[in-house]
């Protein structure tokens, strides 16, 4: 029989799924429900020293829907962390692991570029009972402009000196959570590795204005007629943060084996899970999918991981982590391959741009696809 149960840096998990930082995190109701229905761990809320200074708006989010309208399958939101005091939080931490304190709940924490602050939040969740802490280097929106979030994310230097500064405080596993709006998510992932997070969770939205409506030619969402850039999320970001999550595996395979990956982006089933494992996470955060089909969803992530695995004759997760990473290579690999293929086969030259017809222009395309 197979097993989705998983330990990643020393925290044991039923399975690999994790509530990502956000709404489905947000307070104590929500993460027992999410504990109850059998989710393998909560990353919870963002939180900070200064909730007063966290002023959500209304509508928040906008969705991309597909071509018949009925599949949600972008989402932005311009909500900021959690407005709820620390104190509150640090009281609702300790009631989450009072009353399941075998299950992992992982404080997300967010300060501004000052050790002193660093060390207070680090200490104050830590102390509530946390099994780990996932700092929150990425929020696009609202954030950076007090210098925090992705505007820290996007520094290695600053995010080395942080993760450092962390690492003297920390008790439990530390993951640093990275932007995706940088070119290269190697450089951030590798500064907080060497600043000794014991893991990277990649990645957060990516910035993005949803639309501009066609009758008030306003851009959404619209608050009081006006709006501000977001972070996209949902299945309709997946290959973006599969291939951020394959980079980050790759550093970690070739710098830091041993650390971990927790990969997060438009996971809303097993095989979407499986895509990510088979290039190197160790386990996969969800948060839209939770807000498009409820808690319940972990009933078909886990039924269909495991058919997967079934199908494969897998036991565990570690049969397939990361068996797909060696596949990914250069361009000029894959030329080079493709002859020696060819040559072998036919001893023909590949197809060229000349070929391009207008008239046969969507089937030559189509033919090109895989799948
Ligand atoms: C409404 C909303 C609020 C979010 N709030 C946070 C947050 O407070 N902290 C954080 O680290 N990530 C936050 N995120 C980002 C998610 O944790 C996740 O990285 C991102 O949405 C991609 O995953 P998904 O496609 O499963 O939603 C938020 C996302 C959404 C949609």
């Amino acid at each position: 029989m197979p097993t989705l149960e998983t330990t990643v840096n020393g925290l044991a998990l039923p399975n690999p799924f994790v509530i990502a930082s956000g709404p489905p995190g947000t307070n104590l109701r929500v993460i027992s429900r999410a504990f109850r229905e059998g989710w393998g761990a909560v990353v919870a809320k963002t939180v900070s020293l200064d909730a007063s200074k966290i002023v959500n708006v209304s509508p928040r989010y906008a969705k991309l829907h597909s071509a018949d309208g009925r599949e949600v399958v972008g989402w932005e939101n311009i909500e900021l962390i959690s407005d709820r005091p620390l104190e509150v939080w640090t009281d609702e931490f300790k009631a989450a692991k009072d009353e399941f304190p075998d299950r992992v709940l992982i404080a997300s924490v967010m300060e501004e570029f000052r050790k002193d602050a660093w060390a207070e939040i680090v200490e104050r969740c830590q102390d509530a009972g946390v099994d780990a802490l996932e700092l929150n280097f990425s929020c696009p929106h609202g954030l950076p402009e007090r210098k925090m979030g992705s505007a820290m994310g996007e520094d290695p230097e600053v995010l080395e000196e942080v993760c450092g500064w962390v690492s003297e405080y920390a008790r439990v596993p530390v993951w640093a959570k990275m932007t995706p709006n940088v070119t290269r998510i190697e450089d951030p992932s590798r500064a907080a590795l060497r600043g000794g997070c014991d893991g990277i969770s990649a990645i957060n939205t990516i910035r993005s204005v949803m639309g501009v409506d066609l009758e008030t030619l306003r851009p959404l969402p619209t608050v009081e007629g006006h709006s501000t850039p977001g972070g996209y999320s949902s299945k309709a970001v997946k290959p973006i943060a599969l291939r951020m999550a394959m980079e980050v595996a790759q550093l970690i395979r070739d710098e830091f084996p041993g650390r971990s990956l927790s990969a997060i982006g438009g996971v809303e089933t097993g095989d979407d899970a499986a895509e990510y494992i088979l290039l190197g996470a160790d386990t996969v955060q969800v948060c839209t999918g939770v807000m498009k089909f409820g808690y319940g969803l972990i009933e078909q992530l886990e039924a269909s991981l495991l058919a997967f695995m079934g199908r494969h004759g897998f036991e565990t997760l570690a049969d397939f982590r990361g068996r797909s990473l060696g596949y990914i290579t250069g361009h000029s690999d894959l030329v080079a391959l493709q002859a020696a293929g060819k040559a072998a086969r036919e001893g023909g030259r590949g197809d060229t741009d000349a070929r391009w017809d207008g008239d046969e222009f969507v089937a030559q395309s189509d033919a090109l696809a895989s799948r």
